[in-house]
């Protein structure tokens, strides 16, 4: 038994080491050839553009064809990106070249407005993309994908697909999604290679009632190339017990692994929890785990916005409140007693930040509604933070839609969604258990 949680953790320290390598062999050598060849240009489609499209489309998706109102609708309504791949002229060649030495001025703005046009006007297109843009989940999705048949084989569909992806990233988009025919086996081979994972299968998708893969690449990674020991990911065995499962990361990470996490899930659990919750049984609440850490030799600390036994508001029998008030009290007076720091403040991410650089780990309550609607309370543990992104172990597994499992430990949330989701019911409710090592 003993070997279980490291094996378990030490499976998922190598899976995220894995995932974060920076760049698919595909992406690198499209990068290569298009930074080398410069042999092509991707521009914004044009109405001039549409027949091209349309032959294009009706070759490759004969079975779900887009119509030329749809085409003509993307291209005028500023919807994403709807780009197009063509041979670069000579003159084009030469413009690219000088607009990137140069500073451009008006002229050559100008001038390359003009060879733009040249472009579409004599220059038949070889593939083009659309790129849809949904801020709220930090999905981007690749509508529509193809080159033309005579030109397949090519490395045009890589060149596409390297700016798609740079455009996804330019976007602060966390995931590129798309879905394709589950019988295309070229498409599928084309994705596998920029590294995108199959999600599942939509059946009766298509016009021609075919079902469809849902695919997706993750676009951004935690880096860890500084981070000598990730914190182990490990997933929650119960619905109630994603607090427990967050301190027993933690503790791993701390150097104390448990001896058996599947019990020792359920007696953390029988220590901290509320006893009652919205539903079902209740998870665990800041005070009780706080206790539950330092029974097992971590040092804690307490930011709860609220003074005072917490989540309460949802639940509506009195006298489950009072139960549930009892138990927290108990863990207070404890915490008091052994003189844990309680601060009735809401914990910002300046602290975190502070907190993450003292190499200290945080057990923070979120709120799901931001990921999935639902407003279950839910604990996890916060393992790092740049500019951009919290990144988080979420002991769950299925809590985010677009997620699979590799892809839970070092979740990066941008920091604005996190800031929002960092807050539970109506009362807006923050709270972080902050973990660090007892000094010897
Ligand atoms: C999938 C598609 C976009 C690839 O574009 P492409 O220009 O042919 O691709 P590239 O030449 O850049 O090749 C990239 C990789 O795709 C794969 N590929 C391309 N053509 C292939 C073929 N005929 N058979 C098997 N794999 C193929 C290869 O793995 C290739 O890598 P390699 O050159 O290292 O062997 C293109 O084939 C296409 O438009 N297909 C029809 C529409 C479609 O399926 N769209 C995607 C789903 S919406």
């Amino acid at each position: 038994m003993k070997g279980a949680v490291n094996k378990a953790l030490a499976k998922a320290d190598k899976v995220v080491t894995a995932t974060a390598a920076k760049n698919t062999a595909a992406e690198n050598s499209a990068a290569k050839s298009s930074a080398t060849e410069n042999n092509v240009v991707i521009m914004p489609a044009q109405l001039q553009d549409v027949p091209d499209l349309l032959r294009i489309d009706q070759l490759c998706f004969p079975y779900d064809a887009m119509s030329k109102r749809s085409f003509k609708r993307f291209i005028q309504h500023d919807q994403g990106d709807f780009v197009v791949i063509r041979r670069a002229l000579p003159a084009q060649s030469e413009q690219t070249a000088q607009s990137e030495q140069t500073a451009q001025s008006k002229e050559t703005a100008q001038s390359a407005k003009d060879s733009q046009s040249e472009q579409t006007s004599h220059n038949p297109i070889l593939g083009y993309a659309i790129l849809l843009f949904r801020q709220a989940t930090r999905l981007c999705r690749l509508y529509s994908f193809a080159v033309d048949p005579e030109l397949q084989g090519l490395g045009y569909g890589k060149q596409l697909m390297q700016y798609c992806i740079e455009r996804g990233k330019e976007e602060h988009c966390l995931f590129l999604r798309t879905e394709t025919k589950a019988d295309n086996n070229q498409g599928l081979q084309f994705f596998d290679q920029f590294g995108f994972v199959h999600l599942g299968l939509r059946e009766d998708y298509y016009d021609d009632h075919s079902d469809a893969i849902v695919l997706q690449k993750q676009l951004h990674f935690f880096d860890s190339a500084n981070v000598p020991h990730l914190v182990p990911h490990l997933t929650q065995t119960t619905p109630f017990t994603c607090g427990p499962t967050s301190l027993i990361m933690a503790l791993a990470w701390f150097g104390k692994p448990v001896y058996s996490p599947p019990h020792e899930e359920l007696e953390i659990w029988r220590e901290a929890t509320t006893i009652y919750m919205t539903s079902g049984h209740g998870g665990c609440g800041p005070h009780g785990l706080a206790r539950a850490a330092l029974r097992r030799g971590l040092k804690a600390e307490l930011w709860v916005s609220k003074p005072g036994p917490v989540l309460l508001d949802s639940v509506r029998s009195e006298s489950k409140r009072e139960v549930m008030s009892r138990v927290q009290e108990a863990d207070i007076n404890a915490l008091q007693q052994a003189g844990v720091a309680i601060h009735n403040l809401d914990y910002s991410l300046a602290q975190l930040d502070d907190d993450l650089n003292a190499n200290k780990l945080i057990i923070a309550l979120i709120s799901t509604y931001q990921f999935d609607s639902s407003k279950a309370p839910h604990w996890v543990l916060i393992t790092a933070m740049d500019d951009e992104y919290v990144y988080i172990n979420d002991p769950d597994d299925d809590l985010l839609p677009w997620q699979t499992i590799t892809e839970r430990q070092y979740l990066p949330i941008p920091r604005t969604i996190f800031e929002k989701a960092f807050a539970y019911g109506s009362s807006r409710l923050r709270a972080a258990v902050v973990l660090s090592n007892e000094p010897e």
